[in-house]
């Protein structure tokens, strides 16, 4: 508690910093050469692995604020309807938050840097959600207003039942969460993208028994999970809730909602995703088809 809000605040300084910082270029001609821009300012990439994704990419993209944390970021979702956005139901646990006490965040590449932060009217998470590694790591948040569309604020398309998204299909991940285990993404916060390898369920159940004594019948990797990733290339903390698409015959469509897994890019760990062909009937019950 303590840790999380000395994190909020310097989150919340280091967005003022950079406010500043822009607000003075123009004043200090000088010093325009010496600053490096926003999106040069990193060496480093990653979500793990990745890079910072091009403006116009991930439309979708939303970042989820609790007031508890003073607005900071806690996860990631994506916009499927123009009033719905989903996301992990580990998210807003393990006491269900309030809607009062969350916000949504439309794509932006900078978090904190141009923030209009989006009142939601309910929280619906899953009804089967108990952890994690039970399954059912998904919910839908109600936007208080429908948003307007824009050229970087656009809806995922949902797949349709019968999609698998087998290996070799080629999908991303998206997220303002951590570079690596214990590394979080330094300011000024741009969005990290990273293309991830699907790997096969019975595979990817096979890799986590490596290294455990759980009985080879014992299932890890439950049904409604799809796994992607390797030890190079995973979604991180922070990543949670965000969305893992797939471009199939020209589209994207939203294939997982970002979940767990085991560290991040450790071998044998594949990223688990809950896959979202198995919540469509669930999802359907409450966010109309029309986009
Ligand atoms: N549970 C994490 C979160 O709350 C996401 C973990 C994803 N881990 C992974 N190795 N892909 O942000």
């Amino acid at each position: 508690m303590g840790r999380g809000e000395r994190a909020a605040q310097q989150h919340q300084a280091a967005a003022k910093m950079l406010n500043l910082l822009v607000l003075a270029l123009p004043l200090l001609p000088g010093l325009v050469h010496a600053a490096p821009a926003p999106s040069q300012a990193l060496q480093r990439v990653g979500i793990v692995g990745g890079q910072e994704a091009p403006g116009s990419k991930w439309p979708w993209q939303v970042s989820l604020r609790q007031k508890h944390q003073y607005w900071k970021h806690i996860c990631g979702g994506s916009l499927i309807h123009r009033q719905w956005v989903l996301t992990a139901a580990h998210c807003l646990g393990p006491k269900l938050i309030d809607p009062a006490e969350l916000r949504v965040q439309l794509r932006e590449q900078h978090l904190y840097y141009r923030d209009k932060l989006l009142t939601v009217n309910r929280i619906l998470p899953h009804p089967n959600y108990y952890t994690v590694q039970n399954g059912a790591d998904i919910a839908l948040l109600e936007l208080e207003e429908p948003v307007s569309l824009s050229s970087h604020v656009q809806l995922v398309a949902l797949p349709s039942a019968s999609e698998t998204f087998p290996p070799g299909t080629s999908c991303w991940v998206t997220g303002w969460g951590d570079l690596n285990n214990e590394e979080p993404l330094p300011p000024p916060y741009p969005l990290q993208q990273v293309k991830v390898p699907i790997v096969e369920n019975s595979i990817c159940d096979t890799e986590y028994h490596t290294g455990l004594y759980t009985g080879d019948n014992v299932q890890i990797v439950q049904d409604d999970m799809i796994c992607a990733g390797n030890r190079k290339k995973d979604s991180c903390q922070g990543d949670s809730g965000g969305p893992l698409v797939c471009k199939v015959n020209g589209t994207w469509l939203q294939a997982g909602v970002v979940s767990w897994g085991d560290g991040c890019a450790m071998p044998h760990r594949p990223g688990i995703y809950t896959r979202v062909t198995h919540y469509l009937d669930w999802i359907r019950q409450y966010v109309p088809e029309e986009r």
